[in-house]
């Protein structure tokens, strides 16, 4: 067996020229949160596709030293907020480098998923329950990939959270 070449180093204006590039696509704001031991591991993502829709799947990407990556595993289930305009304040938090992990959901409000436990936000405008499928490395993070076991819109609660230039806005 001959083993992969190791990827070669990338210069520093690569990588800002990259991460220039990719501001300019306009993504959509989620929250993606895990209950594991009775504790709730929750995180701010735009990486989240819609895979398929028969069956329903989807997918997101985490990095893998996020505290959120140990907690999910294939079989295991997650729950996907979509965020509405009024849930700045709380991605822009569960996007926060060393907040607690202990009670991080304390300040923001939240129910439970039935199927999968895991914290729905309040204001999110639309949520699915998922189940990993499977779980596969890509350079610094891990694509997981999961089943949608339910989903809804949330009536009453519009607009968006979205990442464009480097920022997250609002649009009502
Ligand atoms: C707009 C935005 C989008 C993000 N999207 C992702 C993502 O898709 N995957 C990921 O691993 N981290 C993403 N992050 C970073 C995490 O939210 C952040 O690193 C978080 O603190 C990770 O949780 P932890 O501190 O509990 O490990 C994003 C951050 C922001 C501000």
């Amino acid at each position: 067996m001959t083993t992969p070449e190791p990827d070669p180093p990338v210069s520093e204006e690569a990588r800002d020229e990259f991460r220039a590039t990719m501001s300019r696509l306009a993504s959509g704001v989620c929250v993606v949160a895990v209950r594991e031991r009775h504790q709730d591991l929750a995180m701010t993502a735009t990486s989240l596709v819609s895979v398929s829709l028969d069956p329903p799947t989807v997918l997101f990407t985490v990095h893998s030293d996020a505290r959120l990556r140990e907690a999910v595993e294939p079989g295991s289930r997650w729950a996907v907020s979509i965020l509405g305009s009024g849930a700045l304040a709380a991605a822009d938090w569960l996007a926060t480098p060393g907040r607690p992990a202990f009670d991080q959901l304390a300040t923001v409000a939240h129910h439970r998923g039935d199927l999968s436990g895991a914290a729905i936000l309040d204001d999110a405008s639309a949520w699915l329950e998922c189940e990993t499928q499977w779980i596969r490395p890509a350079a610094t993070h891990d694509v997981v990939v999961g089943r949608v076991l339910a989903s809804a819109r949330v009536p009453g609660s519009g607009g968006a959270v979205l990442h464009f230039h480097g920022r997250m806005t609002t649009i009502p």
